[in-house]
């Protein structure tokens, strides 16, 4: 059996088993493909705080593949000119230039009222059924709902984007196939196109959005970034949060619906989820799974001889799981002390939505227990075939 195999059915349904054994039989890991795969806690914590280790070279990857393919006249031009500000793909000294402009443009934080109205109004239609999929009818649209009225997206269109940015954000995985690469390319066209169109309107008629603050910000600083780089930090901006509110939202749905001593526990409480509860079950079964790292240079670390352009994968789940940092890891434990998990990254490229997704899920969680205190699931799920971001495809709710 190999210790890792991040692509097996199995493991994608249940990982851990396959982390606890890496774990304790060879936290740093040298896989058959070459990549170092880390799962313990201490180091996958301090690799994220080094800066040898670098957020990796997708960008050139992407820049590399569309050359290849353009030689075999196919274009995947789209895909680099959308993920050329990802500020999570850039490192720094540029990476703290979008990162600050970031931080700048998107001050506002007061986000609750309009949180609770996309709830209400998602929970609306689903009230009265006696069953149906989370997924599709909540899940998936709050994440994409909310950050379409904070961006200044029109409402109808935040399905036709959520739909092509579950497409794009495939571009953070360690394994990417050329199918995978065709939709991608379609789903850059789709957001190219609409933010710029987007960006001209917002030009000419800001309003009280994000979009409408990126455009100030930059007129304000002498346009510094060009409007493809405004491009790209939307389109980051709108799929960022996605896929892992969705993983979030729905995991913990399923998590709580299959544990009915927990359930219990959560209705019992006035402040079902609170911050430290939120913070255990983002510890326990959070959305990120892996990250990849590539070292910059050669070096030694905790014994082992790094090589340059080495591809380092850190499992966050594995280092939330484990037991020398957490008591009765594999337990859920809502009054768990002390709990610094990873869930939201460290270091340079801490996650900067956590504020938002927290937010998202206690009004979300909070809403769908009130309404549904007696929903159960089925622990036959099948998952998104993608372990970087681990969610399931579907999520069929009784009510
Ligand atoms: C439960 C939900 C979420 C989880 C678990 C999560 C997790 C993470 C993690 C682990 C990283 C670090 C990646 C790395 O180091 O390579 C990250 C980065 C980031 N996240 Fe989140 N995230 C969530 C929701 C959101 C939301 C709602 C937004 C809003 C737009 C967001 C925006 C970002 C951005 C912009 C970065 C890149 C920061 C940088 O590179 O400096 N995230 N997230």
């Amino acid at each position: 059996m190999k210790l890792w195999n991040p692509l097996s059915p199995d493991n994608i349904k249940d990982p851990y088993p396959m982390y606890e054994s890496l774990r304790t039989r060879a936290p740093i890991f040298r896989a058959h493909t070459g990549e170092w795969v880390v799962t313990g806690y201490s180091d996958v914590k301090a690799i994220l705080k080094d800066n040898r280790f670098k957020a990796g070279n997708k960008k050139d990857w992407i820049e590399r593949g569309v050359t290849y393919f353009k030689s075999k006249d196919q274009d995947f031009t789209a895909i680099a000119k959308a993920i050329n500000s990802f500020v999570l793909l850039i490192n720094p000294p540029e990476h703290g230039q979008i990162r600050r402009f970031i931080m700048e443009a998107w001050k506002d934080h007061e986000v609750e009222q309009l949180i609770s109205e996309n709830v209400q109004e998602l929970i609306l239609p689903i009230k009265s059924l006696d069953s149906f999929d989370a997924v599709e009818t909540f899940t998936s649209r709050l994440p994409a709902l909310t950050i379409s009225k904070i961006l200044g997206v029109p409402v109808d269109e935040y399905v036709r984007l959520r739909n092509a940015g579950r497409q794009l954000i495939k571009v953070i995985n360690p394994y990417i196939s050329y199918k995978e690469l065709v939709l991608m390319n379609k789903a850059a066209k789709e957001f190219i196109d609409f933010f710029r169109e987007l960006i001209t309107q917002k030009t000419k008629i800001p309003e009280d959005d994000l979009v409408s603050n990126i455009v100030r910000l930059n007129k304000k600083s002498n346009e510094t970034l060009s409007e493809n780089q405004l491009i790209s930090i939307c389109i980051f901006l709108f799929i960022a949060g996605e896929e892992t509110t969705i993983s979030f939202l729905s995991t913990t749905i399923l998590n709580i619906g299959l544990n009915s001593k927990l359930k219990t526990q959560l209705t019992k409480r006035l402040d079902s989820f609170s911050d430290k509860v939120i913070d255990e079950l983002l510890r326990y079964d959070g959305p990120v799974h892996l990250l990849g790292r590539i070292a910059h240079n050669d070096f030694e670390y905790g014994g082992y001889n790094i090589r340059k352009n080495d591809v380092i994968t850190l499992c966050l789940a594995s280092a939330n799981r484990d037991q020398k940092q957490f008591d009765r890891p594999n337990e859920i434990d809502i009054d768990r002390y002390a709990n610094k998990h990873l869930a939201f990254g460290q270091g340079t490229h801490f996650c900067l939505g956590d504020w938002i997704a927290r937010k998202q899920a206690k009004i979300g969680l909070t809403a769908f227990l009130n309404t549904f205190p007696n929903y159960s699931v089925s622990n036959r799920i099948e998952w998104n075939d993608n372990l970087s971001i681990r969610s399931p495809k579907e999520l069929r709710v009784q009510i």
